[in-house]
């Protein structure tokens, strides 16, 4: 089962991945965490390029690096996983490229990005999606005086559309669209309620 985690920086996905971590832990779960971009040795490389360079990066130059770490994951940890029945828990996934790289950047249109998406990903979906949905004050209340990485950095008028991108992609059925303000345990009971519909 693939399960991953959606939403702009300062949503409360990590707050979420610990506890759903803390739950299959005392459950005797056997599962895995991967965060994007990143989770192998050359996808953290392409992370460090990603997040950090000082030169300015081509908006396609970027869609195509977030792309080749994932692939590399994807075939490096995830399909094994998946293929002997783990589970595997994704801190973001190919709807941060249409979100960020589509919507938010513009960077090539969004049919484009939908055949990268197949091809990074070597065609794997996530069985649930969870989308923490907060605004963009909320998210810069919560990261303020925190570091920024580049795509940090992007103004206000980018994460409108960051927002705007999630909000339409959430309208598929995969996708479980929770209120990010709520209090941490009880997006985890909504969020544990989804894994158990899902048959886990
Ligand atoms: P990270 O520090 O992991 O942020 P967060 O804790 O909010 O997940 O950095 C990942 C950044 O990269 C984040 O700003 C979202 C962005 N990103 C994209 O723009 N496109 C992508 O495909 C992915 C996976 C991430």
């Amino acid at each position: 089962m693939l399960i991953s985690f959606e939403g702009i920086d300062g949503c409360g996905k990590s707050t979420q991945i610990d506890l759903l971590k803390k739950h299959f832990e005392q459950e005797g779960i056997e599962f895995s965490i991967f965060r994007e971009p990143g989770g192998t040795e050359l996808s953290e490389k392409v992370r460090n390029l990603l997040l950090h360079e000082t030169t300015e990066m081509d908006p396609v130059t970027e869609l195509l690096l977030f792309s080749a770490a994932r692939s590399q994951l994807i075939a490096e940890e995830i399909l094994p996983r998946l293929k002997k029945g783990e589970i595997v828990i994704l801190d973001r996934f190919f709807d941060s490229t249409t979100a960020y790289q589509g919507y938010g950047r513009n960077s090539v249109s969004l049919e484009q990005i939908e055949i990268l998406n197949k091809v990074a990903t070597h065609n794997t979906v996530p069985d649930v999606t969870f989308y923490l949905k907060i605004d963009l004050e909320t998210a810069d209340h919560r990261t303020d005086g925190n570091d920024k990485d580049r795509m940090e950095r992007a103004g206000s008028e980018f994460f409108h559309k960051v927002i705007r991108g999630y909000d339409e992609l959430s309208k598929q059925v995969r996708f479980e669209t929770i209120d990010g303000t709520l209090p941490p345990d009880e997006i985890h009971q909504l969020i544990l309620q989804r894994i158990k519909r899902e048959k886990l």
